[in-house]
């Protein structure tokens, strides 16, 4: 089975947070406020419905998601 992997473009991120609201189990934010990917970025299972919202939700477009 593939597993998804995130990313979060750190020149596009602009602190929505609205990735971090949808999937705390993946995402975390820095002191200035911009998302990161939890670890290496790899999704767990289970959690792959709240990658993609996350994606689709971020409106600067900044997190990436591969199958790998
Ligand atoms: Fe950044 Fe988008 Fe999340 S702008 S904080 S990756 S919703």
């Amino acid at each position: 089975m593939s597993k998804l992997k995130i990313r979060v473009d750190q020149d596009k991120c602009q602190g929505h947070a609205r990735c971090k609201s949808l999937a705390p189990e993946l995402f975390e934010l820095d002191d200035y406020g911009n998302a990161h990917e939890i670890g290496d970025g790899t999704v767990p299972d289970g959690l792959e419905d709240k990658a993609w919202l996350a994606q689709t939700n971020c409106p600067e477009i900044a997190i990436e998601v591969t199958e790998e």
